[in-house]
């Protein structure tokens, strides 16, 4: 069980270092004057290789969280509220992918600001998931 608890914690601390660096190249790409074309390529090509790494790497995490909770019996409300918040950040992931295909099809509308707010929700998330799943507090 350990070995399989080390490994969710692996591509955990990998899934979210795509999901808090993903939303930081949007924050540089929303900045990036329109006429720099090889400036926001870059960016464009850096953000869709890393949404593309860190898709399998979110899938792994999860899996080995599942092979956790059902291989292993474990419960309590503090499972099921980590899990509402990893929806959540499921969602939050595939909203990347939107963004990306916005960028990519030049018709994105939202400020460096807007993103730069939006770079923080990771942030909450991985706090309060760490508490419930350290602290177990219901
Ligand atoms: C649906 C997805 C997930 C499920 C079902 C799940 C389930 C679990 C379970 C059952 C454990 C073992 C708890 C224990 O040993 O006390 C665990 C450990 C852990 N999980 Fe997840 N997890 C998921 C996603 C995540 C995510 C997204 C994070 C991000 C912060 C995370 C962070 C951790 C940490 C840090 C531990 C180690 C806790 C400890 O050893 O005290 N998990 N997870």
């Amino acid at each position: 069980m350990l070995w399989i608890k080390a490994f969710h914690i692996v591509f955990v601390v990998s899934w979210f270092a795509g999901l808090f660096y993903l939303p930081r190249i949007f924050v540089n790409l929303a900045l990036a004057p329109a006429d720099s074309r090889a400036e926001r390529e870059r960016l464009l090509l850096m953000a869709k290789k890393l949404y593309r790494f860190v898709t399998p790497i979110g899938v792994l995490a999860i899996g080995l969280g599942l092979w956790l909770w059902f291989g292993y019996g474990f419960a309590g409300g503090w499972l099921h509220a980590k899990t509402a918040l990893v929806i959540g950040l499921v969602g939050y992931h595939l909203w990347c992918g939107r963004l990306l295909a916005e960028f990519a099809g030049g018709n994105s509308t939202k400020t460096h600001v807007w993103f730069r707010f939006f770079n923080e929700v990771p942030v909450l998330a991985l706090v309060a998931i760490c508490i419930l799943v350290v602290v177990k507090p219901f």
